[in-house]
């Protein structure tokens, strides 16, 4: 999450400058606001225009740009950011912050700020590798620069070693490592929400009633806690929280998927309503009303998410699961529920009554009870905003 998070996003003039380009638009995906600024050879490989596009700021490109002066003095656009990042930084740039250069508008920047500073090098390997580069990196280290990358690979000069840029999602992770703080900072948070659709044919499937509501409130929270979420989630009615990494799936089987590509992570909570049956004999193409009779569905069943999960090599140190469950008696909720965390083998179990009566399925409260190898825990009727902050503390008290 890097809400309202201000970046000053120096380009560089490399080949990899049109990275920074994807690097604009998903800092903007979570949240922050992003001022590029362009050396005259990183024009050579983007235009100010793109990055002023996707950016949706002005770019700023010439220290004597009197238009910029006035707008805003370089000092003042130095210090109008929480977190310098230059990327790509070349050899030469590296070699000008080094020396303490001042001779154009990003080094003048880079001279004059007294904020964090981080550098994403992209270079051909042997420059990577020469004495004067590796001296910078040093003296630059010296001065407290953080230094993301360069990775190792083929690269567009045809050699092949340390020097490519690091992948645009390893930089993200860095600027929202540098910015994370609370409890959960630097955990990886895995989480399931929303119903699942399972096909019938190209156009019918069965779906459920879940709204997505609890566990979009629940990412939200842990990620408010520090956490690096990862929210994949079913076709749900609420819309995703920024600031998460959504993976969109639809059935039981691609939800499986994803899970097991999310991990490892520190903690999974799966507050996804995932059908239990899938339609075995769905059909490729759209069924019709042909006079022969009605169709008959085979099913068969899916896998069990959290189960396999919690029973797997790659567990999170907690796993959470929810149980909702339509009660006939008082304490049959909770009673299927222990049971459930025993069979399902995760650490604690979410239940709620999910009666048509109590109004929370697709409702905006929730009425759950917390089991734990502990005990049973009844929590009072609230909104699932205040039900998955309570939780989210929970976790991060667990984790600590
Ligand atoms: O067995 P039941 O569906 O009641 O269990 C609910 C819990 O199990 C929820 O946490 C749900 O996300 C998870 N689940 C799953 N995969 C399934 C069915 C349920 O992960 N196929």
């Amino acid at each position: 999450m890097l809400t309202d998070r201000r970046i000053l996003l120096v380009i560089g003039g490399g080949i990899a400058a049109f990275k920074s380009l994807d690097l604009i638009r998903r800092l903007r995906e979570r949240g922050a606001t992003v001022t590029p600024v362009l050396t005259r050879a990183a024009e050579e490989f983007v235009t100010p225009l793109s990055a002023s596009a996707l950016a949706a700021s002005k770019v700023y490109r010439d220290l004597f740009d009197l238009t910029d002066e006035a707008e805003m003095g370089h000092i003042e656009l130095s210090r109008a950011a929480d977190l310098v990042v230059v990327c790509p930084a070349t050899a030469n740039l590296m070699g000008r912050m080094a020396a303490g250069l001042a001779d154009d508008l990003a080094t003048t920047l880079l001279m004059a700020t007294d904020k964090p500073v981080m550098i994403v090098p992209a270079m051909n390997v042997r420059m990577w590798e020469h004495p004067a580069t590796q001296r910078n990196l040093a003296t630059l280290r010296g001065d407290g620069i953080k230094v993301v990358g360069p990775d190792e690979g083929p690269m567009a000069c045809g050699e092949f070693g340390p020097g490519r840029l690091a992948e645009i999602p390893d930089v993200l992770a860095a600027i929202e490592a540098h910015f994370a703080d609370g409890p959960l900072a630097g955990r990886h948070v895995l989480v399931t929400s929303g119903p699942t659709h399972e096909p019938i044919d190209p156009v019918r499937y069965i779906a459920n009633r879940s709204s997505g509501a609890q566990g979009t409130a629940i990412a939200a929270a842990l990620r408010d806690l520090g956490g690096r979420v990862s929210f994949v989630t079913g076709p749900a009615d609420v819309a995703p929280p920024d600031g998460v990494d959504v993976i969109r799936v639809q059935t039981a089987e691609e939800m499986r998927y994803a899970v097991e590509a999310a991990l490892p992570a520190d903690v999974a909570i799966m507050a996804a309503a995932v059908a239990d049956w899938r339609v075995e004999n769905a059909s490729a193409a759209k069924m019709k009303k042909d006079g022969k009779g009605l169709p008959v569905l085979e099913f068969a069943e899916n896998p069990d998410i959290l189960a396999t999960v919690s029973k797997g090599d790659r567990r999170p140190a907690l796993v959470v699961g929810f149980a909702a469950e339509t009660g006939d008696a008082a304490g049959d909720v909770v009673t299927h529920a222990t049971a459930k965390r025993a069979r399902k083998g995760c650490d604690w179990i979410v239940a709620n009554d999910v009666s048509p009566a109590t109004g929370i399925m697709g409702g905006t409260e929730n009425a759950v009870t917390l089991i734990t190898e502990a005990g049973v825990e009844p929590w009072p009727r609230l909104s699932k905003t205040e039900t998955a902050r309570r939780l989210a503390q929970r976790i991060a008290e667990a984790l600590a």
